[in-house]
């Protein structure tokens, strides 16, 4: 029998953690957990509730009446809260614009690691995060921090607000991307580091597919 092992992957956002994580948990019949979606789907449901984002308390209140269910999909990761499907309105601008404070708070962190956890307890899974090395799956046999430049990483988010009809501009999104990365990088609670079991991969001029091909490798490497 194949070992199921526990592939993290982590980075700043746009580095295309989410897509390539996609096609290797495809490839190796894994299943692929995007642990961003849950911060978000916490922040999604903040701002309906009109609850202050800086209020860690309050939103630790709700994440307790809330429950947040991932379902994998052939279109990838399908989120529900509270039995909704958000997986479409997490991703607005007014949720990435306001994920960083919400993924900030050590208490919500604290809620969500564990149910991420209990997610990977069997292994077979690719995971991809901030904090997935360092934190949430520190065992994993398989560890990537994958990152491109900001110059690019803005660039495919435009595409992908194309796709999904979202307006924006390439000089906007390099700001945003920026003090995400700054924020997601200097807070306290399990910042945006490579660990130093990870593998760095920069995929500024891979494609899409030469990423996800050197990660099965490396993944078939650790299974045989
Ligand atoms: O990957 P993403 O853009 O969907 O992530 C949304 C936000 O959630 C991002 O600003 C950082 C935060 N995040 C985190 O702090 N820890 C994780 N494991 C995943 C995401």
């Amino acid at each position: 029998m194949v070992k199921k092992i526990q592939i993290a992957i982590d980075g700043p956002a746009g580095a295309g953690k989410s897509t390539i994580a996609k096609i290797v948990a495809e490839a190796l019949q894994f299943t692929y957990i995007d642990t961003g979606a849950m911060y978000r789907a916490v922040t999604y449901k903040a701002l309906n509730e009109n609850i202050q984002l800086h209020d860690a308390k309050s939103i630790e209140t709700m994440l307790q009446n809330t429950t947040i269910t991932l379902k994998p999909s052939e279109q990838g990761q399908i989120v529900f809260v509270d039995g909704q499907n958000v997986s479409e309105a997490i991703r607005s601008n007014e949720v990435t614009a306001n994920v960083s404070e919400v993924a900030a708070h050590a208490n919500i962190r604290e809620i969500l690691v564990s149910m991420q956890q209990k997610l990977a307890a069997d292994g077979g899974v690719v995971m991809d995060g901030r904090d997935i090395a360092t934190h949430v799956l520190k065992d994993a046999e398989l560890k990537i921090f994958m990152s491109a430049t900001v110059e690019e990483r803005a660039r495919r988010r435009f595409l992908d607000n194309e796709r999904r009809g979202i307006p924006s501009t390439i000089a906007t999104l390099q700001q945003e991307i920026a003090l995400r990365d700054k924020l997601d990088s200097e807070r306290e609670a399990s910042p945006l580091i490579q660990a130093d079991d990870a593998l760095f991969l920069d995929t500024t001029h891979l494609t899409i597919e030469e990423a996800a091909q050197e990660i099965i490798e490396l993944a078939q490497q650790k299974m045989s």
